[in-house]
């Protein structure tokens, strides 16, 4: 039986991926920095849940020391985040650290604990969850792309390290996927940007119907399960439609006539 790792399984991407990987005969531990909530998973046999705030560096070393006492461990699915909407002026030293500790160093600190055991026994993957917010950029999203451009540089580069050791190192970019992520972002602003940032909501809200646009959080999953399990020699993948014709429009125009596209479609 094979055996995933995933964090942030509380919700969205994350619990679902836990179920498909559990419908397809794989062990799952189910991280969550809230324990409490592991009870969505009591219906599941094989499912561990533990424990992981991946701010918290002391917590990630010994979730992954007990993780891996249960036995060896193939793949790591880095997938916790949270969304930071905002003009940077608007954004406290607290909100910078912490949204750079969860979405840029918490992928990087869980797999750092991993790669020793990974090195090892030669094997492993990790699959660190992206955006389309890693691919192109967006008018008020900056510390959002700050930590999913490096996320996917970040793993590109680190594709080079392990597979010296038969170690494998993916990317999944997912677009909008319908899940309480909009909800559970930190939006701030402040007034010089107020008009700008309204306006750049609306347009959001415009774009995205919460119920039909995008991929269902069980799509993009079937993609994270595709990338566990294709043996590719390939580190990106896309998630969704929205993300690729966003993507493909990027490459077909160029950053620079791209970026002057977003502008106008956001800002006016
Ligand atoms: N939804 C989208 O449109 C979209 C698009 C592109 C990429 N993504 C990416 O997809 C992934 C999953 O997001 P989602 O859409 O499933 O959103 P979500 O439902 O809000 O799930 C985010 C998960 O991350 C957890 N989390 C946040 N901070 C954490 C921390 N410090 N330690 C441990 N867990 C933490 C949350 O736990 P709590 O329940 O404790 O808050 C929750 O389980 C993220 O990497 C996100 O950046 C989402």
């Amino acid at each position: 039986m094979k055996t995933i790792f995933i964090t942030g399984t509380s919700s969205g991407l994350g619990s679902a991926a836990v179920r498909l990987f559990h419908s397809k005969g794989w062990k799952v531990i189910a991280t969550m920095r809230n324990i409490e909530k592991g009870t969505i998973f009591s219906d599941l046999e094989h499912v561990e849940v533990l424990a992981l705030d991946i701010t918290d560096p002391e917590q990630i070393k010994s979730t992954v020391a007990k993780a891996l006492s249960l036995g060896d461990i193939d793949v790591v699915l880095n997938n916790a985040a949270y969304g930071a909407i905002g003009p940077l002026e608007s954004v406290s030293e607290e909100q910078l650290v912490k949204q750079i500790e969860t979405n840029l160093l918490g992928a990087i600190r869980v797999t750092q604990a991993f790669i020793p055991t990974f090195r090892i026994r030669k094997q492993g993957l990790f699959i660190n969850i992206t955006s389309v917010a890693g691919l192109v950029t967006f008018p008020f999203d900056s510390l959002y792309h700050a930590v999913k451009w490096g996320i996917h540089g970040w793993s590109e580069g680190m594709s080079y390290e392990l597979a010296r050791f038969g170690i494998g190192m993916k990317t999944v970019a997912p677009g909008f996927i319908r899940t309480a992520f909009a909800s559970n972002a930190e939006i701030t602003s402040t007034e010089p940007y107020q008009e700008l940032v309204d306006k750049y909501m609306s347009v959001v809200a415009g774009m995205m119907d919460p119920t039909t646009s995008g991929s269902t959080a069980e799509e993009v999953a079937q993609i994270v399960y595709e990338a566990a399990t294709d043996e590719k020699d390939q580190v990106h993948y896309i998630a969704g439609a929205d993300c690729q014709a966003m993507y493909d429009r990027r490459l077909e125009v160029g950053p620079e006539e791209f970026r002057r596209e977003m502008s106008v479609t956001f800002l006016g």
